[in-house]
């Protein structure tokens, strides 16, 4: 469920894994009215609907129209994946934090545990991440943002879980950001505008992890912009479908094969590309 969503890969990737696993479903995009989530989502689950993904703009509605949220929706305030269960009850989650976590971690190998990382944005991209990131007990995470009270407001809501996580955790300045990272993480829409990179190429250490969570054209400036400055880059594919196996685990509790499927799912984008 999004507006827009005719973009959305997937249905493409969940019936991948329903078929790598041998379960029987049917999932497909469904475009939203921008003012009508709440009613959507009820005739959704009157029409016998079990469970969905919510994207931009309705992660926001999506974790209040849940009977239950897990803590991660509650920090976080977002949510992108709803259970439906027999009676009709909502149970809200947040998958994009794992997905992204099991993409750095799994695929790309690199560690999070110890190291020192950048956020950049604090918009639903980045609150959705923060919980899972400070749960792999980093050494430091600095959130920046072109408006520097919503990092601000973003590390005070995530306080409490850093200060128990033993991370350091703190707000600064996007134009004045200082020091480098081993892990870089573009969480905000800047390259959808064209608006080039929001920090200075002194954050990445040769060999940092410079990591945009969009994919395809949308994340190619950044990727160019580490490659140019010795880092490796790394786009959101990877953490598209590890979200959605997430999610797919909480709908079947049935674990896909997500890394055979990221595979895949990067061999057809490299083919349409090439068409
Ligand atoms: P999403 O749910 O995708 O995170 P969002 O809530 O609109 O979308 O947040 C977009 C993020 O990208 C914000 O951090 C935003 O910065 P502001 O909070 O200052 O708006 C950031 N962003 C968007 N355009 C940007 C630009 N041209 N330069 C730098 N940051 C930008």
């Amino acid at each position: 469920m999004g507006h827009p969503v005719a973009h959305s890969r997937s249905p493409w990737i969940h019936t991948r894994f329903a078929q790598l696993t041998q379960q029987s479903l049917q999932y497909e995009r469904r475009l939203v009215p921008l003012q009508g989530f709440a009613a959507d989502l009820q005739a959704y689950i009157a029409a016998g609907g079990k469970g969905c993904n919510v994207t931009v703009p309705f992660k926001l509605d999506a974790a209040q129209a849940a009977h239950t949220q897990s803590p991660r929706v509650a920090l976080a305030a977002a949510a992108n994946t709803l259970v439906i269960d027999a009676e009709g009850r909502i149970h809200a989650d947040n998958t994009d934090g794992l997905g992204l976590v099991a993409d750095i971690t799994r695929n790309a190998q690199v560690s999070i545990s110890g190291q020192d990382i950048v956020l950049i944005g604090s918009g639903g991209a980045a609150a959705g991440v923060l919980g899972p990131l400070l749960e792999q007990q980093p050494r430091r995470i600095v959130v920046c943002n072109r408006t520097f009270n919503k990092a601000q407001a973003l590390v005070e809501q995530h306080a409490e879980l850093a200060k128990l996580q033993k991370v350091e955790l703190l707000a600064l300045e996007q134009q004045g950001l200082e020091g480098n990272f081993d892990i870089i993480i573009n969480a905000t829409a800047a390259s959808l505008q064209g608006a080039g990179i929001p920090v200075p190429a002194s954050v990445l250490r040769p060999g940092s992890l410079a990591y945009d969570m969009m994919y395809g054209p949308a994340a190619a400036p950044f990727l160019q912009w580490a490659a140019q400055h010795g880092a490796v880059g790394r786009d959101g594919l990877g953490m598209l479908v590890e979200q959605a196996a997430e999610s797919f685990a909480l709908w079947r509790g049935v674990r896909p094969p997500s890394q055979q499927v990221l595979q895949e799912l990067r061999d057809v984008l490299a083919q349409e590309a090439r068409a």
